[in-house]
């Protein structure tokens, strides 16, 4: 029994031990892929002629508009206010001269697909980057004190996930070759109480996201979740850029970087750091009271001295 028992305890340190290994070698990739530059432009262009981005009107999604259209693809940018994207797409065909389309859906719809459809009709689409989300209140609070917005945190960070892959993934299945940039956030990577909605659909787009790629890397397709914690944007009111928070540009930025690091990635390096030591804080101190009353009380004034728009 006792030689059992050790032999049991000696596997068990193994078994931790290779996980962290593990840990540790996806940490230092990371690490070395920040020093390296953004993926070439000619590996993004090999996807296809075309980019996709949904949300594109604002933050990240207009980020990462900018950032392909200055790697050489033509982008559909689709969002909800139509003045947004227009402008965004004088700027970009005035300041990087590349081809853009845009498309005024509102994702919190469930009938806008087969209009979608037919406006990407006949593009090589080679990116398609699930952006647009919604965060029902950037502070945290308890779901029932939370506006009312189930159907449409359902809509817009579930369902548009979802059914855009479905409009080209087909596609991209038939010329074997693709890429799909998913955002989910941080706060998906465990249950994260007080952005209960928010934190749960979230960790869907993780978990379809994941399970896709294992159907679709064989077939070329590359699919990647990218979970961040705070970048500065309309979603978190503009809130100061720190180590942590980064801008929606140097965030974009630096997500390019990891494209082929695996089917899950922070996008930088900051948020790699701040999700390892996130997940060695046990969950009974997570989810103790305390944390949970720190999270309502100095969380909150953190961001009320912190954000930029009232
Ligand atoms: N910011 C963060 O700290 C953070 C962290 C982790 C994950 N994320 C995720 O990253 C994604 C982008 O976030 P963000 O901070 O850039 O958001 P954002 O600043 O609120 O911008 C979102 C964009 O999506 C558009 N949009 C919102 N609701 C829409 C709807 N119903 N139909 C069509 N378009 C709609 C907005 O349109 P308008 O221009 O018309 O407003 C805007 O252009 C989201 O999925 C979010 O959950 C953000």
């Amino acid at each position: 029994m006792g030689e059992a028992l050790h032999q049991f305890f000696i596997w068990v340190g193994v078994l931790v031990c290779l996980v962290f290994l593990v840990k540790c070698v996806r940490f230092c990739k990371c690490i070395v892929l920040s020093f390296r530059k953004v993926q070439p432009s000619s590996f993004l262009q090999s996807m296809g002629q075309w980019a996709v981005i949904t949300g594109a009107g604002d933050g990240i999604g207009k980020a990462y508009s900018f950032e392909l259209a200055k790697h050489g693809l033509n982008v559909v940018l689709i969002s909800r206010t139509l003045g947004k994207l227009q402008a965004i797409a004088t700027e970009i065909e005035r300041t990087i001269g590349s081809r853009v389309k845009i498309i005024q859906a509102d994702f919190t719809k469930d009938d806008i697909y087969e209009y979608i459809k037919e406006k990407l009709n006949g593009l090589q689409i080679g990116i398609l980057v699930n952006n647009v989300g919604v965060l029902p209140n950037l502070f945290p609070s308890h779901f029932f004190s939370e506006p009312d917005e189930i159907q449409n945190v359902i809509h817009c960070n579930i369902t548009s996930v979802v059914k855009m892959t479905q409009l080209v993934l087909k596609h991209m299945e038939s010329r074997q070759k693709g890429l799909i940039l998913n955002i989910s956030s941080g706060i998906a990577l465990c249950p994260w109480p007080l952005y209960s909605l928010y934190s749960a659909s979230k960790a869907f787009v993780r978990m379809f996201s994941k399970a896709l790629q294992v159907e679709y890397k064989e077939k070329g397709i590359i699919i990647q979740v990218l979970t961040p914690y705070g970048v500065s944007t309309p979603m978190t009111k503009h809130v100061n850029t720190s180590i942590i928070t980064k801008s929606a540009e140097d965030f974009v930025k630096e997500s390019l970087k990891y494209i082929t690091v695996g089917d899950e990635t922070c996008g930088c390096l900051a948020h790699e750091i701040l999700a390892g030591l996130l997940s060695l804080i046990p969950s009974w101190a997570l989810y103790s009271r305390g944390l949970q009353r720190v999270l309502l009380t100095s969380y909150t004034n953190y961001l009320e001295q912190n954000i930029k728009v009232k």
